[in-house]
């Protein structure tokens, strides 16, 4: 009988680190078994700047997600993200080899290393190679070239870069906890295997990771990713205004925001809400007419920022699925329908659906971090696109500190024998 294998994902996020332990069963199904949070620190706009607070935060959110699963972890998938992110679209080309003019594996390899040979300054490090499509003699479309004839490959790519400044310092993190990274992938990618269907992804679909530091945008289109884009803006931004109209400490203006908040400020009634002055020691009632002027500027200004973004793509009227959102910061009550009236194409909430243990465990951790509210399965789109991803990628093409492209390129493969 095979064996279930275990897999561990870390998501260093902006305002949370999650940890997921589970495990995938013999039908490929994924079991949640511990989910661990703690508050992030060390971090900011996706940067970590404190090394040895950050490994301490990564710690405790592993340790209870350990706890909570009832078994160690010692290796992990981790995702990055921050505004260090960039991305651009690469070409190669190289003769086909060989005494038949048959497209092998070896030829797929050279073409890709060809596409990924871009001037790069030493401060910057490729992260992911992603085929796009492959040209065969001029035949444009292509997804598996593998097996063709052809005497000229040609690969458009997609490359993802990182500050190897940030890259190093997010490993560390990671080890100075004790643990091995596995792979680091790009978070989008991950989310996006987490909340995207292959239909939407083959159509052309925006993907927008709303967080609390960062609001991360890709685009989709041909089933592989054309865009990235890491805006510096997200639901801490929302959080921090409320806390200074409000005049309240962060912790209550969050727990606020949650409870009360709304991204339109349709609400025309005399109601309450109470807030806790910035000590924390008395509390007064204010309208909450004010905390709704001071939060739907903010959220029109994101929604602004991300259609400029999907505008400034060149992909602008080309994603007929529309935008899924995912990430805690469009979990804002009425922000699917104020990101509808901005971006004027359909917008969806997107999250990790039939995932086994995860609302459980997920409302148990929530309560254990000390949050007042309960995180909704969209804060855990990265973590659980992690464990798809790692799933998905061959084992034997253990320990790059980077994603290999070949566990990209089979699950293209595994994708493509999926649809035919
Ligand atoms: N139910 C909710 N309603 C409104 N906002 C929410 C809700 N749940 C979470 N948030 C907000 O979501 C944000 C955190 O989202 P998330 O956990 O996806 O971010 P992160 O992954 O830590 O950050 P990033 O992806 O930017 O690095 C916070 O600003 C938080 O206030
Ligand atoms: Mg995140």
């Amino acid at each position: 009988m095979p064996r279930k294998e275990r897999i561990a994902t870390l998501d260093v996020g902006t305002s949370k680190i999650c940890a997921l332990v589970g495990e995938i069963e013999e039908n490929g199904t994924l079991d949640v078994l511990g989910v661990g949070l703690s508050p992030s620190v060390g971090i900011r706009k996706g940067v970590v700047i404190d090394i040895e607070r950050n490994a301490q935060a990564i710690r405790l959110a592993l340790k209870r997600a350990e706890q909570m699963a009832g078994m160690g972890i010692d290796e992990v998938w981790v995702g990055v993200a921050g505004a260090h992110i960039a991305s651009q679209n690469a070409h190669g080309m190289v003769a086909v080899t060989g005494e038949k003019k048959e497209i092998k594996e070896s030829d797929i390899k050279r073409v890709i290393e060809a596409s990924q040979i871009i001037s790069l300054p030493p401060s910057r490090e490729i992260l992911h190679v992603l085929p796009r499509e492959f040209v065969v003699d001029g035949n444009s479309g292509i997804k598996d070239p593998e097996g063709m004839s052809g005497v000229r490959l040609e690969v458009h790519s997609h490359i993802v870069t990182a500050s190897a400044t940030s890259l190093e310092n997010l490993i560390k993190g990671v080890e100075r906890s004790g643990l091995f990274a596995r792979g680091i992938i790009l978070d989008l990618l991950a989310v996006s295997d987490a909340v995207l269907t292959p239909d939407e992804k083959d159509l052309g679909v925006v993907l927008v990771d709303m967080g609390g530091g960062t609001t991360d945008i890709a685009i989709f289109k041909d089933g592989g990713l054309v865009f990235t884009k890491i805006l510096p803006v997200g639901g801490s931004h929302v959080t921090n205004d409320i806390a200074v109209g409000l005049r309240t400490a962060v912790k209550n203006a969050e727990q606020i925001k949650v409870l009360h908040g709304q991204a339109r400020n349709d609400n025309d009634t005399d109601e309450t809400i109470t807030v806790l002055t910035t000590s924390g020691k008395d509390e007064r009632e204010v309208p909450k007419r004010m905390l709704l002027e001071i939060i739907e500027p903010r959220m029109v200004e994101i929604f602004q920022l991300i259609k400029t973004a999907i505008e400034e793509s060149g992909y602008a009227g080309l994603t007929p699925a529309g935008v899924v959102f995912t990430g805690g910061g469009s979990l804002l009550k009425g922000a699917m329908e104020a990101a509808g009236e901005t971006l004027i194409i359909p917008v969806r909430l997107g999250y990790p659906e039939e995932v086994k243990g995860l609302n459980e465990l997920g409302e148990g951790a929530s309560g254990e971090a000390g949050l007042g509210y309960v995180l909704a399965p969209p804060v855990f789109s990265t973590a659980i696109g992690l464990m798809y991803y790692g799933m998905g990628s061959e084992p034997d093409k253990r320990a790059p500190i980077k994603d290999s492209f070949w566990g990209y390129l089979k699950k293209i493969g595994d994708k493509l024998k999926d649809t035919f």
